[in-house]
């Protein structure tokens, strides 16, 4: 499903709204939610909407019966700048009642970010554990797209995206991005594929061109690592602003 909106702030709401009906009726349906979290910029608006007790968001969750994790975390220590537990966590999760045992970051602080990435393993196991889930689907996936297309921390050219032998025994993999010249941790394609609702918000004439061939360009995963979503189009919520919509063949006039 594509959803375009007018503005950064149209973009927050909408993925608010999105993102807390999918929680619902996950809570109602399961009796918990096992929800993913971006990083980056774009969804900083997003969580202060979900986290503010002036709008209508915060009270119709259950956050008693919310299990929160990331799909990726930068090598850096939680009150880093770049750290994306801790913009989450000054945005959303300070200003919500879900329990501190429910918050699963990814410890980006540890020296060995190998061991951090098989900290997460446990770390998911635990969270699907307690939310008495026999198998490991998250019900919400929130993501975001950076410029080349990459979603999580899965850039153009990633050994995960090559098949490589090691992505298919784990969910989460310490990854070295050159041209950052920096490690992540992220969930592997296949864990980030795995959920009954992905939420993919983009924002900005800088994505246009990542969003055309994420929806539109011919398949060459490996390099617009976006098109994953294609495997799983059915459970996909694209919502997107005008400016990131620019490039679409088929945007709608308005
Ligand atoms: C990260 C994110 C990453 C992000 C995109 C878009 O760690 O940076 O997980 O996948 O969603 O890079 O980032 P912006 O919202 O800042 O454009």
């Amino acid at each position: 499903m594509l959803t375009i909106v007018d503005d950064e702030r149209a973009l927050a709401a909408a993925a608010a709204e999105r993102i807390t009906s999918l929680i619902e009726k996950s809570i109602r349906e399961r009796h918990g939610a096992i929800v993913s979290l971006t990083g980056g910029s774009t969804p900083r608006l997003l969580y202060r909407y979900l986290g503010d007790p002036m709008q209508s968001w915060r009270a119709r969750i259950d956050w008693s019966r919310v299990h929160l994790l990331w799909g990726d975390e930068r090598h850096v220590p939680p009150d880093d700048p770049q750290s994306n537990f801790g913009m989450a966590h000054e945005a959303l999760v300070n200003h919500v009642p879900i329990p501190a045992f429910q918050v699963h970051r990814m410890r980006g602080e540890l020296i060995n970010v190998n061991e951090a990435a098989r900290e997460y393993e446990s770390e998911l196991e635990a969270a699907f554990l307690d939310a008495n889930r026999s198998d490991r689907t998250f019900d919400v996936m929130l993501l975001g797209m950076g410029e080349d297309g990459h979603v999580a921390s899965i850039f153009p050219g990633s050994p995960l995206l090559t098949g490589s032998p090691f992505e298919v025994t784990l969910s989460v993999a310490a990854v070295w991005a050159p041209h950052l010249n920096a490690w992540r941790i992220t969930l592997t394609p296949a864990t980030l594929l795995n959920s009954r609702a992905i939420v993919m918000m983009v924002a900005g004439t800088a994505k246009a061109d990542a969003v055309r061939w994420a929806l539109e360009g011919p398949e060459q995963v490996d390099q617009h690592p976006a098109q994953l979503l294609r495997r799983v189009s059915d459970r996909v919520y694209w919502i997107i602003d005008q400016l990131a919509a620019g490039r679409l063949h088929a945007a709608p006039p308005g």
